[in-house]
Formats: C-alpha cells, sequence, structure tokens
C-alpha cells in the first residue's frame, strides 16, 4: 500500500478513536497508541528506509503534518475534558450529599424565664391571673400605699434607685421598683374583691452585686383578696405550690417574719435540695432555704384603697426567681445567669 494511503488511514482511525474517547485514561491511551515511541505513524516512518529519496521526502512531509494535528487534537480534547470535570466537580462540591446535616442551633427560653413561666403555670392553675406592671414606679406604690411612711428604713436612699426626675403634683417620686408588691395596691385600687393575682417581673436594688446578690434581678408577687381568707388559706396555698414546683417530698417550713404590709407575716422555707435539712454548703449549713415573704394582708393597706377590712380579708407573698435555679441546680454564683455565656446557658 502507497504509504501517502497508510497515514490517511491512520488518520481517519485516529481521529474516530480520539472522539470515542471519554476518560483521561483514555486519551493517555490514545496518545501513546498514536503519538508514542511505539506508535503506528513512528512503524510507517521506520518502513520509510526502503523507500527512493523522493517518496521518503513526501512521506516524511505528511506524517509531520498528521503529527502536529493529531497534538492539537488530543490537546484541544484534554481541554474540554479538563473544564467538563472542573464544572461537575465544582456542582458536585455545592451540594455534598454524603456530609452529615448540619444541626440548627435551636433556642430555648432562658432559665429564669423558664422558672417564671412554671411559676405563673402553678398559680394559673389554682385560679391566679397574671398580671404585669410597671418598672419605674411611684414611691406612692412602692413604699407609701404599703404602709412605709416617708421614715422608713426600707426607704433610704441606699437601697433604692430613684429617679432624676420632679415630684408630680401630689407629691410622688419615681424610683425603679425596688419589689413587685406595689401591683397590689395598683390592683386592688381599681379591683373589686374577689381578687387572685400573681405578678411576675423585675425589680431594682441599689446593692453591690456579688455571687448571691443582683441589683437587677426577679420577682413574683402573689395576691388573694376574698371574704374569709385566713393564715390557712396562705399556708395550704404555698405549700401547694412548693409541692408542684420542688416535688412532693420536699418539706416547708414556715417562721414568723416582718413585712410592713402584712400582719401576721411569714417566711417560707424550703428544705434544701442537697442535704434534705442536715446542713451543707448549698444552704450555708441551715439545711432549709428561703424562698418567699409573705402575710396576711395588713388591714391599713386594705382600707388605704378603700377595701372594707372587716369585710374582706387577705394574704400576698412574693418570692425572689433567681435563687430558685440557683437552688434547684446548686449554681454557685448567681452573676452566671446574667453573663451571657452560652455554655453555661445552654444547660437549661
Ligand atoms: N416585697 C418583699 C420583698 O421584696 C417580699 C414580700 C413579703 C412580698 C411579704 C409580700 C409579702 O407580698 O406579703 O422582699
Amino acid at each position: 500500500m502507497h504509504i501517502k494511503q497508510q497515514i490517511d488511514e491512520l488518520e481517519g482511525q485516529a481521529y474516530s478513536e480520539l472522539a470515542a474517547a471519554g476518560t483521561f485514561a483514555q486519551l493517555e491511551e490514545w496518545r501513546i497508541r498514536y503519538l508514542g515511541k511505539k506508535s503506528r505513524l513512528t512503524e510507517i516512518l521506520r518502513g520509510l528506509a526502503a523507500l527512493s529519496i523522493e517518496e521518503r521526502k513526501e512521506a516524511g512531509a505528511v506524517s509531520n503534518a498528521l503529527k502536529l494535528k493529531l497534538e492539537a487534537a488530543i490537546k484541544q480534547k484534554e481541554e474540554s475534558r479538563r473544564e467538563i470535570e472542573l464544572l461537575s466537580s465544582a456542582s458536585r462540591d455545592a451540594i455534598d450529599i454524603s456530609l452529615p446535616g448540619r444541626p440548627f442551633v435551636r433556642g430555648r427560653l432562658h432559665p429564669v424565664a423558664q422558672a417564671m413561666n412554671e411559676i405563673s403555670d402553678i398559680f394559673t392553675a389554682m385560679g391566679f391571673q397574671v398580671m404585669d406592671g410597671p418598672e419605674v414606679e411611684w414611691d406612692y406604690y412602692n413604699f407609701d400605699m404599703l404602709n412605709m411612711p416617708k421614715e422608713h428604713p426600707a426607704r433610704a436612699a441606699t437601697d433604692t434607685f430613684w429617679l432624676d426626675a420632679p415630684p408630680n403634683d401630689k407629691g410622688w417620686r419615681m424610683l425603679l421598683r425596688t419589689h413587685t408588691s406595689p401591683m397590689q395596691v395598683r390592683t386592688m385600687e381599681h379591683t373589686k374583691p374577689p381578687i387572685r393575682i400573681v405578678v411576675p417581673g423585675i425589680v431594682h436594688r441599689y446593692e453591690a452585686t456579688d455571687a448571691t446578690h443582683l441589683s437587677m434581678f426577679s420577682q413574683v408577687e402573689g395576691l388573694a383578696v376574698d371574704e374569709g381568707i385566713s393564715m390557712a388559706d396562705l399556708k395550704g396555698t404555698l405549700h401547694e405550690f412548693a409541692r408542684r414546683f420542688f416535688g412532693p417530698d420536699r418539706r416547708v417550713r414556715f417562721r414568723c417574719d416582718f413585712f410592713p404590709y402584712v400582719e401576721p407575716g411569714a417566711e417560707m422555707a424550703v428544705e434544701c435540695a442537697v442535704c434534705r435539712g442536715d446542713g451543707c454548703r448549698l444552704c450555708g449549713g441551715n439545711g432549709w432555704i428561703e424562698v418567699l415573704g409573705s402575710g396576711m394582708v395588713h388591714p391599713s393597706v386594705l382600707e388605704g384603697v378603700g377595701i372594707d377590712s372587716k369585710k374582706y380579708s387577705g394574704f400576698a407573698f412574693g418570692m425572689g426567681i433567681e435563687r430558685i435555679p440557683l437552688l434547684k441546680y446548686g449554681v454557685e454564683d448567681i452573676r452566671l445567669f446574667y453573663g451571657s455565656d452560652l455554655r453555661f446557658l445552654r444547660q437549661f
């Protein structure tokens, strides 16, 4: 066969095989087959020795031209192959379905908010209504109407954040409420008995912050006013609350205490969760932890808002909230609740 014919045949074969080569490995095989040292082209050229000079010249030119064409063809094919590869790997990496899913970080309520909700729910189930009151308050509601006249020690400037504002036309002065008790007065002022309310809210005290004190903290206030309410109702209600909140096996203890707006007044303590009354570090060796102040609403508080104290009586209580999760979980420093460290807060 004429050498030119052989080369033409080879060219056709090379192109059709190149078109069929899909992978890089197949392209490499093709290169070896058509452009390598032992390729058909080399073989053909080796046969040139037997030819005349004229024929050799012609065959050499044709085969060289073919070599260049084939080199260009495979280069182009490799480039487009690489481009396809890049595109498909980019789209493959965009969604790697073999990766484990990314978990959504679920938000949760702050432990103090959780405690407030739980306490409100318990009292709601016992027929109390949840109320909300102002944090910026008049001294009239915060003190005067709660039997704390102007010279009462609880009014001393060291305990209260007073607002830098002139008194109103009645001589009332503005402050940050030091407790939720003013809501007792506000409610009784415009509601006829029977009254059963709880008031969760934030209060402020002009105090240094340490491991067991905050200058801003939360309370839940309670008030029940009706005909024939007695100390037994107070004890029964608060005991039931403690059973539901702390568990049925926790003992509670009532002791006399003094608050100007109740008579008699009582504090309620709960058996320490850790030592069950023996005394440990958490309860400061007492065995008992005081959780709230309470008492029978003072007759002069009732009369102050126009409620007949001969017909009606009531009980009231107020508890600090931050101490409750503190006691429930044995947290050592109350400031952690407001430190915004999510590693701490996510535990609750
Ligand atoms: N207001 C008191 C305090 O902040 C707690 C308190 C005591 C509330 C006796 C009451 C009560 O309603 O009757 O420490």
